[in-house]
């Protein structure tokens, strides 16, 4: 870490009466008693050792807020879900289909949230969640995409991530997906904005510092879609990415962009292990 990082991030971490270390805590989380949460596991081998252990950002949050991840009716984020669930019985578009029309169940979805981002064939490229719900709605229901965390793309996204709660992650980064994971690796460790850090220099050199009035985590995305407290809706990766680069004082990439979308998959590849908990709840 440079000079900068430091004297921001202790600078920052000096003006709080909440100083200090406060590591990651070992509660355990288990979703209405019943679907049990791998909330650390050991780091994939890709990482190099850049950390021994990887953590959901679930053990860097109060007990409150941890607690209303642990029962869907205390878990804000299941109304999204509930709307998740609507959209996917509703018929829509020019081919009169709705989701459940060709797919049947939404459980009947459960694991493929698990295995996303991932390579898709037929559009050579790597397929975010959003990007299969829109490829779906447009090539086979001829219904209007969404925008990028917009639209019905969240509660859907949402919805399917229920259905995987307990999964573990498991990404592909190599085979044909291998150049977009290079370029979202690249963009993690690339340092931007006045600020001048890098994704690492706040979430793998400083996970459980204090940074302002927040507990920084390792910026994981297993929880995602992730209600948060701050903005009382559910919030997408994308947007998540856009506020942190934000942060740095650095322009940022569109949600839905190319960048992101390399960045999704290297970050949900340094989560492998980890179980899906979508949608979680946050800060
Ligand atoms: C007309 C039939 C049809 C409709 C309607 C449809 N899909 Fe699909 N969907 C498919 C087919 C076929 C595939 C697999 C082929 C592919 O990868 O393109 C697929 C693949 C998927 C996958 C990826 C599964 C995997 O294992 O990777 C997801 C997620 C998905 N659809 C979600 C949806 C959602 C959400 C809707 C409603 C907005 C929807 N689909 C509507 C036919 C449909
Ligand atoms: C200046 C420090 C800083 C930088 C740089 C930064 N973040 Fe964050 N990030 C935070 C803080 C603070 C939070 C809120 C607390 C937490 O969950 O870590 C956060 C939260 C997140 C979360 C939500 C984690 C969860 O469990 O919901 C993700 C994902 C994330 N960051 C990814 C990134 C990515 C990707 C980059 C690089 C493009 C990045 N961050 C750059 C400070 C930073």
């Amino acid at each position: 870490m440079n000079f900068k990082t430091m004297s921001l991030i202790s600078a920052v971490a000096l003006a709080l009466p909440t100083l200090g270390m406060a590591d990651a805590d070992d509660d355990s989380l288990m979703i209405n008693e019943e679907i049990k949460i791998v909330t650390k596991a050991s780091a994939p081998a890709h990482m190099d050792g850049a950390v021994d252990e990887v953590m959901s950002g679930w053990h860097f949050r109060a007990d409150g807020t941890q607690a209303m991840q642990m029962d869907d009716f205390d878990n804000p984020g299941m109304l999204g879900v509930e709307t998740g669930e609507d959209i996917w019985n509703e018929v829509d578009g020019s081919e009169g289909k709705s989701c459940a029309s060709c797919h049947g169940e939404s459980a009947s979805m459960a694991g493929v949230k698990a295995v996303y981002p991932k390579w898709n064939d037929s559009a050579e490229k790597v397929f975010t969640m959003q990007m299969q719900i829109n490829d779906c709605r447009e090539n086979r229901m001829g219904a209007e995409t969404y925008k990028a965390d917009k639209g019905g793309s969240i509660p859907l996204e949402a919805l399917l991530a229920s259905v995987s709660r307990g999964m573990p992650v498991n990404v592909a980064t190599d085979g044909p997906a291998q150049a977009t994971w290079e370029q979202g690796k690249d963009l993690y460790y690339t340092r931007t904005g006045q600020l001048d850090l890098s994704c690492a220099n706040c979430h793998e050199d400083n996970y459980g510092n204090m940074i302002r009035a927040d507990h920084l985590s390792q910026g994981q995305i297993n929880g995602f879609p992730t209600y948060r407290l701050k903005n009382a809706k559910l919030n997408g990766v994308h947007s998540r990415f856009k506020g942190c680069v934000r942060d740095t004082r650095a322009e940022t990439y569109k949600p839905g962009s190319d960048e992101f979308v390399a960045l999704e998959l290297y970050v949900a590849s340094r989560g492998n292990g980890l179980s899906v908990e979508g949608p979680s709840v946050r800060n």
